[in-house]
């Protein structure tokens, strides 16, 4: 039996939910890839906090167990920020590993760097997590868009703040009891100031900017406002007139280039993404040729992004079977490095 051993980077909301789903999905992950994926490392910050799963991981702290292991062929990074994932990503990818990372804070201002860096290694990165957490949106993009000019991307790609204003809205909660209940489920970042203060959302908009328009925008290139500022007034002042406050993201071809903003708005109770509630998450893509589309589902939470992460994987492991025959069919990891510039 062909056997492909993992590492993992990470071990918290996401990386839970990876090893579930390796564990509890082996049977379907076998039929789809002829591979059974064994989890065999993975680093933590605090080993005492994990000791429950230490009977099927092998648990550590030093990332060298990871990078000098030859049997370890993919990693998957959920530790979450910029620093020190991106060094840790770079010593993978030099190391020949391949990655799957869900970290879109580091995929939308490092990428393009990271992804020649796994071209020159001859090494897949992965991220289709990093946005819309288990909306299949990358490969959406990258698939179904392929003939096609989008001509705006737009919607709510923030899970947190989505929950936030749901709660308030519809069961009259405060602002900071419904932000302390989405980081209990863990949709919210481990600081939730990017989530709250839009940048979360940001960070999405321009890996879907790059994905949509082949153009790298930057986070000073565009207006990015919150949602710390709404008060319940403002909620129930947007229901009264028939109107629902979600906090909306857009990129959008314009005459002068590429258009992009974050900030709340008020949705018209009719429109499709009023109806967008919790931690659910909803891109609308508009294509010169297909028109408008939606693609709606969890956008947080473990079982969902983690259902990304392995189809990564997934992809990985029939890319790796697929270059033994000198041949490959990896869709989109390669997308970034065709960025230019924004105008
Ligand atoms: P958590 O905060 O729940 O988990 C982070 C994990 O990373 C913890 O296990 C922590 O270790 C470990 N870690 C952090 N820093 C280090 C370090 N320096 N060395 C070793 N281990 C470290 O984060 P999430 O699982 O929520 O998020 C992970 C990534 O996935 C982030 O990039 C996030 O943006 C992204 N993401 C999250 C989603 C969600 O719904 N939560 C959805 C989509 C993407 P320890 O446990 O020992 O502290
Ligand atoms: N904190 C993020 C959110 C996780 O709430 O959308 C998913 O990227």
């Amino acid at each position: 039996m062909d056997v492909i051993k993992l590492g993992m980077i990470g071990l918290g909301t996401v990386g839970s939910g990876v090893l579930a789903m390796i564990q509890e999905h082996a049977d379907k992950i076998y039929a789809v890839t002829g591979r059974r994926l064994v989890l065999k490392t993975v680093m933590v910050r605090n080993l005492a906090k994990h000791q429950d799963v230490a009977e099927v991981v092998h648990l550590t702290t030093d990332l060298d167990d990871i990078l000098s292991d030859p049997e370890i062929q993919i990693v998957v990074e959920v530790m979450g920020g910029i620093h020190p994932a991106k060094e840790v990503i770079t010593q993978l990818l030099q190391a020949h590993k391949h990655v799957v990372t869900a970290n879109k804070d580091l995929i939308a201002t490092e990428g393009a760097d990271l992804i020649r860096l796994a071209r020159a290694n001859g090494c897949d990165l992965m991220y289709e997590a990093s946005v819309a957490g288990g909306i299949p949106i990358l490969r959406t993009i990258a698939d179904s868009f392929a003939a096609d000019q989008i001509t705006e991307v737009k919607g709510i790609v923030n899970g947190t703040t989505n929950y936030i204003l749901t709660q308030m809205a519809q069961q009259g909660w405060t602002y900071a009891a419904a932000l302390k209940q989405a980081q209990q489920l863990g949709f919210a970042e481990s600081d939730p100031t990017n989530d709250v203060q839009g940048k979360d959302a940001a960070y999405k908009m321009m890996i879907l900017s790059q994905f949509s328009f082949g153009t790298q925008v930057n986070l000073e290139d565009f207006e990015t406002t919150g949602i710390d500022a709404v008060a319940a007034q403002d909620v129930r002042q947007a229901t009264a007139f028939g109107y629902v406050l979600k906090l909306v993201g857009v990129a959008r071809l314009v005459d002068q280039g590429i258009f992009v903003e974050v900030a709340p708005a008020l949705v018209s109770v009719h429109h499709p993404l009023a109806g967008v509630n919790n931690e659910n998450n909803a891109v609308m893509v508009r294509g010169q040729a297909v028109g408008d589309t939606l693609f709606y589902g969890p956008g947080a939470g473990a079982l969902p992004t983690a259902n990304s992460v392995l189809s990564d994987i997934t992809t990985v492991v029939k890319n790796m079977i697929l270059k033994t025959n000198g041949n490959s069919f990896n869709r989109y990891s390669q997308a970034l490095p065709l960025a230019t510039p924004a105008q």
